[in-house]
This record gives structure tokens, sequence and C-alpha cells, in this order.
């Protein structure tokens, strides 16, 4: 049915060849890109930020939600520009040089809630500017140079709550007035504006605002004053950056009586007034003084007698140490002292704050746990980040029974003492990420039982032993990674059953036994070291089978300063039937290798960053049918052909940014049925006639959308070096002939129509049973005539171990014993099918060396080598195999090379980890092996073989 359904596509494509050609229908965007959305709905969303666009363009489709149009030279917004957009949400044309827009320019956008206009050099808001946005919500209008708003263009905006003009050159209060009067606003920020006075007088005596929330900083301000009640909803007022001491009139002290939140920065007032302004604040409960140093000590005493404050945030405040002891603020329930310089909380500073729930002391240089911590009994949560605390004592935390977020991110401690964490039974979170920590052998006690996120990540933890958050029941979230040798026990993460998240770092002895994790659903894996050669553990992983619940995997390496990428441990993956996300960042990984998928058929998205994939191997994407998300970026890919044979028939987004393509053969996009998305940033594209197709079918193709398109520079041939692919002239590779046209595409349709049914019927094993077949022939031919052998062996190695072979290998085998070796990095015959080459090579070689490492199991045509190699071992009773194992390989890793096993069982195999000490002995071995005759003999166990035999 796929095949009808493609068949009658294609019949659908012809028709419209033949009658609807009109090049007016092309879907595909030149300037904008079509946000690739992960559940397939219907909003459209449009991104045309960054491109140098100096007009709106007009091919933005009328149903688009979002628009993003920052970040380009727009001058003016037009009457058209925007014209039946009636779905619109949200539009930003942020960072342009608007400087005029057309009165209803947006009228047609009845349902837009968002719109962004900052960083422009508009200069008036004339009276039908925002004609029609009865639903916006949030309107930024900051950074521009706005001096006059026409009393009548805010007059549609009823919905509007939050609007934005700082940073403007308004000179007049009673410009604001419409604002103020709108029903529902909100918020409004005007700081940073031209006007030396803000005195509500000015505003209409009637006028009672909405309005909550208040910004205006002093920058140039020299009055405020609130004299009238315009303000009844007023809770929020910010006032921040001065350089001259304002003057606050507020002769009516009741009329800020219902100001909660009062936000201050850098010493606007007088020490005097603004002692008296913060007495009439009867309803204050969240203060904000940030940068004011001068009299912060004689303002506590006053602010401490604000009966309703409850929250107050000192940041960036220079605190004397004694300051805080002079402050009785036991009303409190939140204090934050971030970066408040101080080195010492004294006894007695905060003792009195018996209600503090939440307390920041982050960024200071404390160097131990404050004693008045532990007087505070009701606190939950307690942040100690960036500071100097080495040690922590078991009394720390006696009192504090009701912490549930403790974090100690970057500090220096270095131990921790069973007793420190006894007494909060409550906690749930605790960060101590980047201390010193050696070892946290018996830390975690029972009583963190209620705990559910944990994070000793950025260590110094060497082992992390046997059970060492066995205790931590409720443990959801876990993050050990650190960029040392951390070994990892067989048992570290038993009793572990309700964990969610774990995040660890994998070096090249560790052991990864994530045994019983049963809830896992997200899993991250440093890689730390080279894995795949250095690793001589036996039964790693041995034991992660159970991990079936994970549904995203990400592996990432971190810098490795021999400069060699590790390996992913793809046996990982075997357990994980509901994998859905996998990401590989900067690691190794076989691209060779086929089946690295297979038991994850549910994969949805495919993330290879920065991993070397210049010889993808389409196989690759064979078992996930479901892949829907793929992303190749930096991987060094030099051609899409992988398409072809990779079954991705249901991919959507295929991203390919920063590779090698030079040319693309635009037909493989036929095996991408669902495609919508395809970026090929960054590529080195060549402007010639074979890439014609390509930029055709990018402008004209009606579903995918090529994206960025317009900002493809091509880098050959060299004249036309640094130009735009979309400039090519592709008319002059068109020939002119219609009649050969029309021949050449009927040909191509059929063709086409051939190719999915060659595909289906004739799939690769089929033409590798032909090989075998001609294998044959070509064997019995040369039998018949005699021939005598043109090499004594053909290697069969993986390039990862190409060294071995050049260096160990070849000068013994071939100049001390004399053979006629037959390496296909050397004797293959460049541009004859691999597949003949090998079949060639087997053939006219009287044996076949198989040097096997874990590299080699992961290549398909190795084993392809090995399958052909075995053919004739078992076919023709030829004992042709010599198995060289190079590195120890445990039996469960051959499980999946079947055929391997078996033979490993049966036929003869060196092994050159054991023969290390005593290489003479090893070519010894090689030798006579390479002697034998080619009767089958059945003398096994000659030589000593890998492990579990
Ligand atoms: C500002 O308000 C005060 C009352 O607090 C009033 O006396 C004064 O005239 C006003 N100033 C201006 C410029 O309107
Ligand atoms: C304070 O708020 C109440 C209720 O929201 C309102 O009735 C009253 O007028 C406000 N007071 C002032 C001084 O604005
Ligand atoms: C403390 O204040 C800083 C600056 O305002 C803020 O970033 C931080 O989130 C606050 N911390 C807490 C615990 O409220
Ligand atoms: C801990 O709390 C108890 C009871 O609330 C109190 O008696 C004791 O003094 C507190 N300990 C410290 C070190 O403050
Ligand atoms: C797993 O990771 C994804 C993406 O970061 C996140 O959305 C999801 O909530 C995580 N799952 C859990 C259980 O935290």
């Amino acid at each position: 049915s796929g095949n009808i359904t493609y068949s009658s596509y294609l019949i659908l494509q012809i028709f419209c060849l033949l009658l609807c050609f009109n090049p007016s229908l092309a879907f595909a965007l030149k300037k904008c890109t079509i946000l690739y959305q992960e559940n397939l709905s219907n909003d459209l969303s449009l991104d045309c930020a960054n491109k140098k666009l100096v007009t709106i363009p007009d091919e933005i489709p009328k149903d688009a939600v979002l628009v993003k149009l920052n970040s380009n030279q727009l001058k003016r917004i037009n009457k058209g520009d925007f014209l039946d957009m009636s779905k619109l949400k949200i539009l930003d044309v942020g960072e342009n040089n608007i400087s005029d827009v057309d009165e209803g320019s947006f009228k047609d956008l009845v349902i837009l809630a968002t719109l962004r206009i900052a960083s422009n050099t508009l200069t008036n808001l004339p009276k039908n500017i925002f004609q029609g946005l009865s639903n916006l919500i949030s309107l930024d209008l900051s950074h521009n140079r706005i001096q006059f708003i026409h009393e009548l263009a805010f007059q549609d905006l009823t919905s509007l709550k939050t609007l934005d003009l700082d940073y403007n050159k308004l000179q007049q209060i009673v410009h604001f007035q419409p604002i103020f009067q709108l029903p529902h606003i909100q918020r409004v920020n005007l700081s940073h504006n031209s006007f030396l006075c803000f005195n509500t007088t000015q505003l209409f005596r009637n006028l009672s605002s909405n309005l909550e929330e208040l910004i205006l900083s002093t920058h140039k301000m020299k009055t405020f004053s609130i004299s009238t009640p315009v303000f009844p909803n007023l809770k929020k007022l910010v006032l921040y950056r001065s350089h001259s001491a304002l003057r606050w009139k507020t002769p009516d002290k009741t009329l800020l009586r219902n100001i909660t939140h009062l936000y201050i920065s850098q010493p606007v007032l007088s020490l005097k007034r603004f002692k008296q302004v913060l007495q009439n604040l009867e309803s204050l409960s969240n203060l904000r003084l940030n940068y004011l140093d001068k009299y912060i000590k004689d303002l506590l005493s006053t602010v401490c007698k604000l009966q309703k404050l409850r929250k107050l945030d000192l940041f960036h405040t220079y605190l004397n140490s004694m300051t805080l002891k002079l402050a009785p603020c036991s009303q409190l329930t939140e204090l934050n002292l971030t970066q408040t310089y101080i080195n010492e909380l004294p006894n007695g500073s905060i003792q009195t704050m018996k209600n503090l729930v939440t307390l920041s002391l982050s960024t200071n240089t404390l160097v131990e746990v404050p004693y008045d911590i532990r007087t505070l009994s009701n606190l939950q949560i307690l942040n100690i980040e960036f500071n100097l605390i080495s040690h922590l004592s078991c009394e720390d935390f006696i009192n504090t029974t009701s912490l549930r977020e403790l974090s100690l991110y970057s500090n220096c401690i270095t131990k921790l003492k069973r007793c420190v964490f006894e007494n909060v039974k409550n906690l749930k979170l605790l960060n101590l990420s980047k201390n010193q920590l050696r070892t946290i052998r018996g830390t975690f006690n029972v009583s963190l039982h209620r705990l559910e996120v944990l994070d000793i990540s950025d260590n110094k933890i060497m082992i992390l032993e046997t059970g060492c958050f066995q205790v931590l029941q409720s443990l959801r979230h876990l993050n050990t990674a650190s960029n040392i040798d951390t070994t990892i026990k067989r048992e570290t993460f038993k009793g572990l059953s309700y964990i969610q998240v774990l995040v660890v770092s994998l070096t090249r002895n560790c052991e990864l036994n994530v045994n019983g994790l049963e809830h896992l659903e997200n899993i991250t894996i440093y890689l730390v070291t080279k894995y795949a050669s250095e690793i001589n553990q036996t039964d790693n992983y041995t034991v992660s089978y159970r991990l079936k619940s994970v549904k995203r995997i990400t592996f990432i390496s971190r810098v490795d300063p021999s400069g060699s990428l590790p390996s992913v441990p793809i046996q990982l993956l075997q357990p994980m039937k509901q994998l859905q996300h996998f990401t590989a960042v900067n690691v190794h990984i076989n691209a060779v290798f086929a089946n690295i998928f297979q038991f994850n058929p549910q994969l949805k998205s495919m993330t290879f960053v920065e991993t070397d994939m210049s010889n993808l191997n389409p196989n690759l994407f064979q078992d996930v049918p479901k892949l829907q998300a793929l992303d190749l970026s930096k991987c060094k890919i030099k051609d899409l052909d992988f398409i072809v044979q990779s079954n991705l028939s249901a991919l959507r987004y295929l991203k390919l940014t920063e590779n090698k393509i030079t040319v693309i053969n635009e037909t493989v996009f036929q095996y991408l049925p669902f495609l919508t998305y395809l970026d090929l940033s960054n590529n080195p594209f060549s402007c010639e006639c074979s890439n014609a197709g390509f930029i055709r079918w990018a402008k004209d193709n009606k579903q995918t959308q090529v994206a960025n398109t317009s900002q493809y520079i091509c880098e050959f041939p060299l004249p036309k070096q640094g130009s735009l692919l979309l400039d090519f002239d592709i008319l002059s590779c068109r020939d002119d002939g219609t009649f050969f046209c029309f021949i050449s595409s009927t040909c191509l349709v059929v063709l086409t129509l051939l190719i999915p049914f060659i595909h289906h019927y004739l799939r690769w094993k089929l033409g590798y049973t032909f090989h075998l077949f001609l294998a044959f022939l070509y064997d019995s031919k040369k039998r018949k005539k005699g021939d005598s052998y043109r090499f004594d062996a053909f290697v069969s190695y993986n390039i990862n171990d190409e060294d071995w072979v050049y260096r160990e290998m070849l000068p013994m085998l071939e100049e001390k014993q004399g053979w006629r070796l037959c390496l296909h990095h050397r004797d293959f015959q460049p541009g004859k099918p691999i597949i003949e080459n090998i079949t060639d090579a087997i053939y006219s070689s009287r044996k076949t060396i198989c040097v096997i490492s874990r590299s080699y199991l992961q290549s398909e045509w190795c084993s392809r080598e090995i399958q052909m190699a075995s053919f004739r071992l078992f076919d023709e009773k030829r004992d042709v195999l010599i198995l060289l194992f190079l590195e120890e390989i445990p039996g469960y890793l051959l499980s999946p090379y079947f055929r391997m096993r078996k033979l490993v069982k049966k036929r003869t195999y060196l092994s050159w980890p054991q023969a290390a000490h005593h290489p003479g002995v090893f070519w010894q071995m090689v030798q006579r092996a390479l002697h034998t005759r080619n009767a089958l003999t059945e003398n096994t166990n000659r030589l000593t073989g890998p492990t579990g035999h």
C-alpha cells in the first residue's frame, strides 16, 4: 500500500507538472524559516530574524501565528504589511530602524497578544498606530526615541496589561494619561525618559487607574509626587538609577497605603526622607534595597519596624558584619543577602528572625555556616552557594529541622561527616556540586530518606561505594558527574528504585551498573576518557539490561587531553525498548556500524553533534521507523546518499548544518516523504550545474522548506567562492528542447516508479547472495584453471587498528616471515565496488586473517568479510580463517555476532593481549596457522583464546 500511495503521489506530481505549472504557487520561503514544532500542530511560526531585510517580505503566510522579524534593517511598517493575518498572536519587529508605522498597519491583527517594537527609531506614536489591536496584552516600545504620544494612540488597546516605554525621550507626564486610563493596564515601565517630574496633579483629577506596577528611574527625574488618588491599585513601585537626590512628595500619606512592593536601587533619597517614606508605607511587605551601602545601617532600624514586612532583599549592598545585628527584623520570612560582601555573620545577627523561611547568603566569602542558622527552626530554604566554606560541623544544621532545600554549590567542602545531615529529616533538595569532596562514604544518613534531588557533581570523589545512596529511598534526581576518574561500584546505585533522572560520568575503569533503576527516564552520561581500547574490565555494562524505562539518553564527552574521543558504549541501548530521544555530543561512533539502534524502535529524535560521521552507514537508521527528527550537525558528512537506503520514512526534521556537503542530488528527498524542515546552513556548497536540481527543488517544492536557503554560500568552484547558492544561474544548465525535457522527465518518472519496487523486492540481502553466487562461480572457475593464490593471506581489520597492523604485523609477517599479505587499504583496486574487492581479496588469498577488536566487531564491512570467509569455511570445508584478537573481548560481547561466536568456539584464534609478553611465540603461532593446509582439521584450542571460552 506504501507503493500505491507513493505512485499516486507521483501521478499527482506529473499531473501538476503538466497542467498546473505555475511558479507563483511556490511555497518555498526565501527569507523566512518556518520553525519546526515537535508536536504536529497547524500553528505556523516564522523566523525571519537576522536576514538583513529592508522591507517586510510578502511571502509571510497569512495564517502565521508567530512572526519574528527582529534584527533586520526595516525602516518602516506599511499599511499592507500584515494584511489579513488574523491568526497572528506574537509579532517581534525589535532591533530594526523603524521610524514610521503607517496608521492602521496592524488593524487586521485581531488576536495579536504580544507586540515588540523595541530598539527602533520611532519618535512619535500617531493617532491610529495601534488600531485594531484590541486583544494586545503586552507592548514593548522600549529603546526608541519617542517624544510624542498622540492622545488617541492607545485607545484601541483595551486588553493591554503590560507596557514598556523605558529608554525613550518622553518629557510630558501628560502623555501617559491615556495609558493609565486603559481598563486592564497593570504594569508600566517609564524608566529612563526625559521628564523631570512625575507629578500626579498633571493627570486628570478624576482618573482612577488600574495600574498595579510602576517602574521609574530617577535618572533625570527630580520630583516624584503622588498627591491625588489616581492609583488606588498601585502595589509595586520600582525606582532606580540616580545620581541626584529625588524630591519625594506625598502630602497625603494614605495615598501610598496600598503599596506592598518597593524596589529601590541606589540612594535616591536622603536618609531622612527615606525613613519618612518607609514609615508611610504601611502595607509594605516586600522591600528590595540594592546598592545602598551609604546608609543601609541607619535605614535598617526603620525597616525592621515595618510590621507587615516579610521579604527583605539587600542584594549588592555592602554590609558591615555588625549591621544586621542591630536590626531585629523578627517579622521577616525571607532574607536575601546575596552578594553583600560579608565574610561572617556574627552570632546573634539573625537570631531573632525566628520566622525566617528562606535565607540566601549566596556569593559572599563565608568560611563557615553561620552559627545563627541553628536557631532558625522554621528555615526551609537555605542558599549558601559561592562561598568559601570548607568544613561542615555536626551542629550546623542541628536545629533546622524544617529545611527542605539546601544548596552548598561551589564551596570548598572536603569532607562530610555522617552526623551533618542527621536532623534535616525533611530535606528534599541537596546541592553539593562543585566542592572538594573526596569521598561520600557514609555521608548519607537514613534521615535523608525524603531527599528527592541530590547533586554531588564536580567533586573529587574517587569511588562511589556499594550502596552509598541506598538509604535515599525517595531520590528521583541524582547527578554524580565529574571530570575525574570516579569508580562506580557494582552496587553503587542499589536501592534507588524511584530514580528518574541520572547524570553520571564514565571513565575508562568505570563499571556502570545501573541495576534495578526501574523508573529511570533520563540518563546523561559524560564519557571522560577513551573507552574503546582502554577498558579492561570484563563485566562492564553486564547488568545494565534492566534499564528498560529510559526515554532519553545523552552521551557527552568532556574534553580529553589526549585528544582521543571516547566511544559510545552502545551495549547500554539494548534494553531500552522505550527510548525516544538519543543524543551524542563530541564522541566517537563507529560510523560504519549499523545495528546500534536495533532494539530502540520507539526512537523519535536522534542527535549527533561534533561526531565524525563521514563514513555514515545508511543502515544506522534502519531500525527506527518512527524517527521524526534527526540532527547531524558538525559531523563531517560529505553527501546525502545515505538517505536513499536509510528508510527514514517518518522523518520531518533534518538538520545537517556545518558539514562538508558540496553537491546535493535532490532526488534523495523522495525517500523522505514527510520531511518538512531541512537545514543545510554552513555547508561548502558548489555553485555548479550539479546543484541546479537541488536549487530548483529548494525553491519550488511545496512540502519541505529548506531553512535559511538565502544564506547558503558557495565555496566551489573558486571563481564563485563567496557567492550565494540561490544566485547561481540554473537556467544556464537547462536544456532548451522541450521534447527532450518531456522524454527525460517521463523516463525519470518511470524510473522513480521502479525504484521503490526494486528497493522493495531486491534488498541488500539479495544483492549479497548474488555476490556470494558470483564468488562461488569465480572460485570454481579459478579452481578449474588451477590458479595459484596471489596472496598468502588477506588481512581484514578496522581502520582504528591500522596502526597496530602496520607497526607490528606487517614487519613481522611480510618482512621477517616472508608472507604475501593483502591489505584492503593498500591492495584494493580503487573504483571497484567494495564488495567485489572483498570477494576478490578473499578468493585470491589462501587464508583470511581477521584482526578482531571492539571497533572491528562494530564495523559492517568487516563483518561481511567474516561472513564471506566463513562462507568458504563452512560451505567449502576449507580452513581459511585465522582469528586474531587484539583485545580481550568478553563472550557476551560476541553474542550479537552469532556466527563469530560459533567460529570462536570452533576455530583457531590467537590472543595478542595474552601473548603480549611473548610476542615471539605469538608470531610463531601465526606462522604455523598460515602454514596449515586447506583441509579442515578439528584440532581446535591449540592456542589460548579469549575469556569466556
Ligand atoms: C507637583 O505637585 C505638588 C504637590 O505635591 C504641587 O504643589 C506642584 O505644583 C506640582 N508641580 C507641578 C510642576 O505640577
Ligand atoms: C487601597 O485599595 C482598596 C481596595 O483595593 C481601595 O478601595 C482603596 O481606595 C485603596 N487605597 C488607596 C489610598 O488608594
Ligand atoms: C536574591 O536576590 C537576587 C537579586 O535580586 C536574586 O537573583 C535571587 O534570586 C534572590 N534569592 C532568593 C533566594 O530570593
Ligand atoms: C535548638 O532548639 C532547641 C529547642 O527549640 C533549643 O532549646 C536549643 O537551644 C536550640 N539549639 C541551638 C544550638 O540553638
Ligand atoms: C527528562 O528530560 C526532558 C528534557 O530535558 C524533560 O523535559 C523531562 O521532564 C525529563 N524527565 C524527568 C522525569 O525529569
